[in-house]
């Protein structure tokens, strides 16, 4: 099974600054502010130290990039929906998401719903956004350890298609690491597709 053996902190990008050039497969993730995107992150690497997360939302302030197995980046992204967020803040968010996303790095996205929560508007918008730049994503229903076992599947499927996916989301907790291998095996069809692309490209 494919494994991540080694994750490393890069960089941070913030509105302003430039992205790293060097071009490899990037997987982001997005979501509400406190969805659960930089622990998933660290579930993901074993490693609870790799992404700063916090109880209060507002946490990660910039695009995180992370290499994983020296070979392709997993990039952590400021939340959104964050309310207490001064204005300024919120115009230089839209922006780095703005040139992030029409950037044309991103390979895949996944997108992050807390499963306790409908979507809210700006869930369905972020999605509308990525179908909009024809980025291939996945919706990840993350604190699936808050619901009960059998309410779990129905709850993921459901808040993927209230926000306007088709009705499938993979399970996530970053407390019990259920649904880690689903992600894994997804992180690595990923990573063959690109490997695809780039025979197919040179034909
Ligand atoms: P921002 O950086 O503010 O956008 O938030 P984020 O989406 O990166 O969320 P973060 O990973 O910092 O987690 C927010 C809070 O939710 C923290 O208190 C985490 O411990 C908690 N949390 C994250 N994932 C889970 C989970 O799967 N289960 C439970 N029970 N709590 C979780
Ligand atoms: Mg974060």
């Amino acid at each position: 099974m494919f494994e991540i053996k080694k994750a490393e902190f890069i960089m941070g990008f913030a509105a302003g600054s430039s992205f790293p050039p060097e071009k490899r497969c990037e997987i982001a993730v997005v979501g509400r502010s406190n969805a659960g995107k930089s622990s998933l992150i660290n579930t993901l690497c074993r490693n609870h130290k790799l992404a700063r997360t916090s109880a209060a939302p507002g946490k990660t302030r910039q695009c995180n990039y992370f290499l994983i197995n020296g070979d392709f980046y997993l990039v952590d992204l400021p939340g959104y929906g964050f309310a207490k967020a001064p204005r300024g803040e919120k115009e230089s968010w839209g922006e780095l998401m703005d040139r992030y996303l029409s950037s044309g790095r991103v390979n895949h996205l996944f997108l992050l719903l807390d499963i306790r929560h409908p979507p809210t508007d700006e869930d369905r918008q972020m999605l509308a956004y990525v179908v909009y730049y024809g980025i291939p994503f996945t919706i990840i229903a993350t604190k699936a350890d808050k619901l009960a076992k059998t309410k779990v599947k129905p709850a993921a499927n459901l808040n993927a298609k209230l926000c306007g996916a088709p009705p499938y989301a993979i399970p996530f907790s970053s407390e019990t690491g259920a649904g880690r291998e689903e992600l894994l095996s997804r992180i690595e069809a990923i990573l063959a597709d690109r490997n695809g692309e780039a025979e197919g490209s040179g034909q």
